[in-house]
């Protein structure tokens, strides 16, 4: 299948490591202009380095809302914009849904979801006026089942998906559309950080950890990032033209739910 992405322009937030990286690598690999962003620069550019075809590297937190807008404007300057957006940032810490303080409720609002919408809207213009565009946030299968000891991710990541709902049904007629994509379990430091935190908060060993988690997926083992990026490549490209406002699942038949 043709995915018909040589030459697009792409800019993949949460990219120096893990699923951002790997979606920045399914797509340089498909032809497409890459930009990343992360907050430590040096990792963004040895990153930017390996992925290579010229990926561009800039440095971003997404709990800055200047640093989104920096972000947006260096993108237009040296790329002319995006026709491809990928809306990724780092997990919040786990813990209960009970204690969370007001700060933190806020602080981790404004990182995964408000500076998020805010540079969609600074690079959604091009798209409309373009004809093309692809926006694919990276959530959570806590979304459809929320996770324990996830509390703050289980709670504001269904916000990223009724905006990008409501966005998709705007902007579908130009040409755009706007998906989101849930892991299950994918191989990455955060999942090691989590299973880590986990052993530690219930007295089991790592393997008992891991064990357990791989018996509740169906496929019995974890996702790889290339697996998950090459979702994210398809949303992307031509021949997803027609599937907006969708929750696309990677998670080895974990959801237990329809
Ligand atoms: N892996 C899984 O199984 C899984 C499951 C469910 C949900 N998720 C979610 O999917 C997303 C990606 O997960 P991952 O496993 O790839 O995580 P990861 O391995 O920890 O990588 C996170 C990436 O995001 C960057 N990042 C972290 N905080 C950021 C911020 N505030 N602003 C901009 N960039 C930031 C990190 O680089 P810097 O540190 O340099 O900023 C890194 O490049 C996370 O939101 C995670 O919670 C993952």
């Amino acid at each position: 299948m043709k995915l018909g992405l040589e030459g697009k322009r792409a800019l993949v937030l949460g990219a120096s490591k893990g699923i951002g990286r790997g979606i920045a690598q399914g797509l340089a690999d498909e032809g497409v202009r890459v930009a990343i962003a992360s907050r430590n620069l040096n990792a963004t550019k040895a990153a930017a380095g390996e992925i290579g075809s010229g990926t561009l590297a800039f440095p971003c937190d997404s709990a800055h809302a200047d640093q989104i807008d920096a972000l947006a404007s260096d993108v237009q300057a040296q790329l002319g914009g995006v026709d491809i957006l990928v809306l990724n940032s780092g997990g919040p810490p786990p813990g209960k849904a009970q204690g969370v303080s007001s700060d933190q409720w806020r602080a981790s609002f404004d990182a995964m979801f408000v500076n998020l919408v805010r540079l969609a809207d600074h690079l959604l213009p091009g798209m409309i006026e373009w004809k093309f565009g692809r926006i694919i946030s990276v959530i959570s299968s806590g979304v459809i089942q929320p996770i324990p000891n996830l509390a703050i991710s289980n709670a504001i990541r269904p916000a990223l998906v009724g905006w990008g709902k409501t966005l998709a049904a705007e902007v579908a007629s130009h040409g755009v559309t706007v998906n989101a994509i849930a892991p299950g379990r994918i191989s990455t430091d955060r999942l090691k950080q989590l299973d880590t935190a986990n052993a530690q908060r219930t007295g089991r060993s790592m393997d008992e950890v891991e064990a357990s988690a791989k018996a509740g997926i169906p496929a019995g083992r974890y996702g790889n990032v290339e697996e998950f990026a090459a979702m994210a490549v398809f949303l992307a490209s031509e021949r997803a033209s027609f599937t907006t406002g969708s929750i696309l699942r990677v998670d080895g038949g974990q959801i237990s739910s329809h």
